[in-house]
């Protein structure tokens, strides 16, 4: 499979992509993630993206596009195929994906939406909890860890991301509506578009999902 996941911040990419991995055998591919661990690493690309990402704002299209071009063309999980999780962020990166796949005689085969009201998102962005190492999420009330802030795979301590508050939300939001949105555009011109109401509980989203890719559960 070759597709991309989009949604405002707390739509659930991150919730759903690993299952698309795991369903579909393709890499997992999240510029979000890639970033954080450039900050944790304290490399002097994660010490400039952190001020960025805090402020609800986008790290340049040129570091991004190098980042997924050098994942796509090294990750053995990649041969597979892959789902592009908060990469296109804007039209510039999504044309740099196109050429990129055209160099390789393919194309993108799935452009999925997940919609869901903004005035949802808080509760998500400020009650979720995160295992740095692994990417994995939880959420204090809609999905909490079997022991209280800890990993449920490998025990360590859960942390809240420095840009799930409020305020940084707010501006991710008024980000992801100017830049991210026309994105949405890009693909429904290209027909691949497909939108999924991303309000609904989990479980059935990933249904929504595999309906898309004519899949069963
Ligand atoms: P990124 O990490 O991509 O953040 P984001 O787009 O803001 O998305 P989130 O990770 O917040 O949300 P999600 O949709 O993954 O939600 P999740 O599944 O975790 O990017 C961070 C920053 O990096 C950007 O702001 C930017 O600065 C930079 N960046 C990244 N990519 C870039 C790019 N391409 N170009 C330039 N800059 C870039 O779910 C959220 C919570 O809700 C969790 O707690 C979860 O348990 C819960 N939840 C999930 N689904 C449901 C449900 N159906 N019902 C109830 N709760 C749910
Ligand atoms: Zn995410």
């Amino acid at each position: 499979i070759r597709m991309v996941i989009m949604g405002p911040p707390g739509a659930g990419k991150g919730t759903q992509a690993p299952k698309i991995k795991e369903r579909f055998s393709c890499c997992h591919l999240a510029t979000g993630d890639m970033l954080r661990s450039q900050v944790a690493q304290k490399t002097p690309l994660g010490k400039e993206a952190k001020k960025i990402m805090d402020a609800g704002g986008l790290v340049s299209d040129d570091i991004v596009i190098g980042m997924i071009k050098s994942e796509l063309e090294n990750n053995k999980e990649c041969k597979g195929g892959f789902i592009l999780d908060g990469f296109p962020r804007t039209v510039a990166q999504a044309e740099a994906l196109d050429k990129m796949l055209a160099e390789k005689q393919q194309k993108l085969q799935h452009a999925v939406e997940l919609q869901i009201d903004d005035a949802l998102l808080v509760a998500r962005i400020t009650g979720r909890l995160v295992h740095p190492a692994s990417g994995r999420s939880y959420h204090s009330t809609f999905n909490p860890p079997k022991k209280h802030m800890t990993d449920d795979i490998t025990g360590e301590p859960l942390i809240q991301r420095s840009d799930d508050n409020a305020d940084a939300l707010k501006k991710r939001l008024v980000t992801y509506h100017a830049q991210t949105a026309p994105v949405v555009n890009y693909y429904q011109k290209t027909g691949i578009w497909k939108g999924v109401d991303a309000s609904q509980e989990p479980g059935q989203v990933w249904k929504s999902l595999l309906n898309i890719f004519d899949a069963k559960p």
